[in-house]
Order: structure tokens, then sequence, then C-alpha cells
């Protein structure tokens, strides 16, 4: 895959780059994009449907058991070429945020290091009336595992919809969007804010907007560059094009 010499020029010479991918960036690890349709038991399920604050109040134990489900679908899967291509795109960048909506861990696990989880992350659980983070938890399959500090049901450390995002985190996204120098919007369908706002911010700012993405999205009109295939291919070449 040819690269145009003015997209190199740009990543070459930048020292600040904001990235933010989507769960595209892992479907190549073997996990399911969160808008692929859901499978098994689940696929009588939409994710939307499941992953709300209404939902666990309804039904606290169905929603608890598809982040147990979700947990086990990620424990056996390993980063992809994706990931560790950003994860040498940072070892060379003087600034480099890696923002992701991801909840599955695998920027981390592959290595990389400023890595802001915007919807949280499926391997962390804290309780849903005090807040106590907890790393064990009792597997008592018939009920969800209550907080030992107050009696509460624990929950997925993940945001939910209708919930809002983790303060830090979204304002540090933000302050890297505005400030950085290319911006790439990697394997995310760009549907959800205020997330997707934040290519938006960066191209305010005047960045090179970068999409990668296996399709087109309400993003790619706006882009300076769109290269759409597969994030685990393209990333690899564009950092060996960049680096050698
Ligand atoms: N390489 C690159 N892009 C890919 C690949 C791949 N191998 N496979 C799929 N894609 C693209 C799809 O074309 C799609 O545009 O990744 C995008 C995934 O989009 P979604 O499934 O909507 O996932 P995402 O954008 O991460 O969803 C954002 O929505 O509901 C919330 O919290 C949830 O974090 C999620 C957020």
């Amino acid at each position: 895959m040819d690269f145009p010499s003015e997209l190199i020029r740009f990543l070459t010479s930048a020292t600040r780059i904001a990235v933010l991918t989507g769960a595209g960036v892992s479907q190549e690890s073997g996990l399911r994009t969160f808008r692929d349709a859901q499978i098994g038991f689940w696929a009588q399920y939409k994710p939307e449907d499941l992953a709300s604050p209404e939902a666990f109040a309804r039904d606290p134990k169905l929603v608890w058991d598809w982040y147990a489900w979700r947990r086990e679908a990620v424990k056996g899967v390993r980063p992809n070429a994706g990931h560790y291509a950003l994860v040498e795109m940072e070892s060379k960048t003087p600034e480099f945020t890696l923002i992701t909506q991801n909840v599955d861990g695998l920027h981390r696990f592959a290595g990389s290091k400023n890595v802001l989880e915007l919807h949280g992350n499926i391997q962390r659980v804290r309780c849903a009336d005090c807040g106590t983070f907890t790393e064990i938890w009792g597997d008592d399959s018939e009920s969800v595992p209550t907080c030992t500090v107050c009696g509460g049901l624990l929950r997925p450390d993940v945001v939910w919809f209708g919930e809002s995002l983790p303060r830090g985190e979204l304002e540090s996204a933000v302050l890297a969007a505005r400030s950085c120098q290319v911006f790439f919007s990697i394997g995310t369908s760009g549907l959800v804010q205020p997330a997707a706002a934040l290519a938006h911010a960066a191209r305010n700012n005047g960045s090179v907007i970068v999409e990668v993405n296996a399709e087109p999205t309400p993003l790619t009109p706006k882009v300076d560059f769109a290269l759409h295939g597969k994030s685990g291919e393209i990333l690899p070449k564009l950092v060996k094009a960049m680096w050698g």
C-alpha cells in the first residue's frame, strides 16, 4: 500500500499526535465490534439494551452476566499488529496520546503508555453504590456479587449509555485533540458522542486528520487522508513508511 508522500511528510515531522481508536482496532484480535451482531444466548439482546443504568436496575444479573461473558471473551485475546504499530508510533513521537473507546484493555496490554480509556475497562469492577473498586469478587453464579465495604451491587467500571465519561480522561482527550498536529481516527464508526467530537475539535485546531477504517464513516468527508482497510494491515505499513 502506497501512502501519499504529503501524509508521510506530515507524520514524520509531527511531534504531537493524538489517536482515537474504536472497536475496529480490536476486531482483528477476534473481538467483535460494538455494533457487530451479538452471538449465542446474547443474540437476543442489543448492546444498547444491556449497557445502561436502566438495564442494570431492571435486571442486574443479566447485565452482570453479559459483562462476565465479555470478560471471558477478552481473556484469550491478544493484541494484534495494529495495537503494536501504535506502540511503536508512540515510542517515536515526543507527545503521543492514545484515546480509546475500547474497554478491552488491549492497548495497555500491547505496551501503549499514555492511554485514555474514555469508556472505562471491563476488567475493572466497582460498587454501584459507593464506587469502591475491587479486583476480586465472589463468583456465585446465582447472584450479582456485592461490595465488601457497603454491600451494594458490583458493576463493571465502564461508561453506560446515558452516563457521563470520566472527567479527567475526557478533559485530557480534548486537550490532546486541540493541541495535536495530526489526529488519527482508527476503527471507529464515529457515531457516539463525545468521542466522535474529538476529530472535529482537532480539525478546528488545524490538525491534519487521518482516518483508518474498514469502511467510510460520517467523518470520512471531513478528513485530510482516508485510509480504508484493516487497521492491523494499514498501521504497520504506515509506521514502516514513516520510520523504515
Ligand atoms: N480495521 C479497521 N476498522 C474496522 C475493522 C478493522 N479490522 N473492523 C471493523 N472496523 C470498523 C467498522 O467498519 C466500524 O466503522 O470499525 C468501526 C467499529 O464501529 P463500532 O462497532 O460502532 O464501534 P465503536 O465506533 O468503537 O463504537 C463506539 O459506541 O456504544 C458505544 O461504548 C460503545 O465504545 C463504543 C462506542
